[in-house]
């Protein structure tokens, strides 16, 4: 049985990925199936604490027991509901694939085949849902005790995927950041879940090899860590 060591703290993690519309039939999307972010939630309702999930598009998950769970479509609707969710949260996980752009209009009729060439993509940049929820809170607009965000890295020849984390926790300002490495650059089919834990405070915990829940429990030490430390 897992300890009930995080009873007491309320959580709100972020799922799946987001869906940018064109028109009501179509989007832009990612291939996020949401298993991280669901395998943080179970693992954190089990371990005793109140789990709000912000669930974008995902595979078809069964809705983790005793998990409250807020349907979103776009990144600004994950964006309202983070922020409001957010606010008063023990920690804050940011695991859901957010779209880095959107189509600048998306119309109401579907869009037609026409004999003539399509019109190019309009696209415009996205909130940074993580980097503004650290903001507010700098700016004292909202009480989270902890903000962790994950970033998916693949290294190259001149930096490694830990250092584009250790750039990536530096840009965004969270206090922990899950990297994980993804392909080597000779085999991008293969995704494992080896990865780091980083801390604000300099912290490096390397994630061994495993399941989904397996990191998700890692995190959770590391967050319940960081509480009894505050
Ligand atoms: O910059 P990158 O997308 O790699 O950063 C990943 C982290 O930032 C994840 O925690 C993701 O949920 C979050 N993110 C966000 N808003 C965006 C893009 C990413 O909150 N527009």
């Amino acid at each position: 049985a897992l300890p009930r060591d995080l009873e007491g703290r309320r959580v709100v993690i972020s799922a799946g990925g987001t869906r940018e519309p064109l028109d009501p039939v179509r989007y832009l999307g990612n291939r996020s199936s949401g298993r991280q972010g669901y395998a943080l939630a179970r693992v954190a309702a089990h371990r005793g604490a109140e789990v709000t999930l912000v669930a974008a598009h995902t595979a078809d998950l069964a809705a983790p027991a005793g998990v409250r769970v807020i349907k979103v479509g776009t990144a600004e609707e994950l964006r309202s509901v983070m922020l409001a969710e957010a606010d008063g949260a023990d920690a804050v996980v940011m695991a859901a694939a957010v779209a880095d752009f959107r189509p600048v209009s998306h119309v109401e009729h579907k869009i037609k085949k026409s004999d003539r060439d399509p019109d190019p993509l309009a696209l415009t940049r996205n909130p940074d849902i993580l980097a503004e929820l650290v903001e507010a809170r700098g700016a004292g607009k909202l009480a989270a005790s902890l903000i962790v965000g994950f970033a998916a890295e693949t290294g190259d020849a001149t930096t490694s995927v830990l250092d584009h984390g250790r750039a990536k926790l530096a840009r965004k300002g969270c206090d922990l950041l899950v990297v994980n490495a993804v392909g080597d650059g000779r085999a991008f089919e293969v995704e494992d879940n080896a990865g780091w834990l980083l801390g604000g405070d300099g912290t490096e915990e390397p994630i061994p090899f495993g399941a989904k829940s397996r990191l998700a429990s890692t995190l959770w030490d590391a967050v319940n860590r960081q509480w009894h430390r505050q």
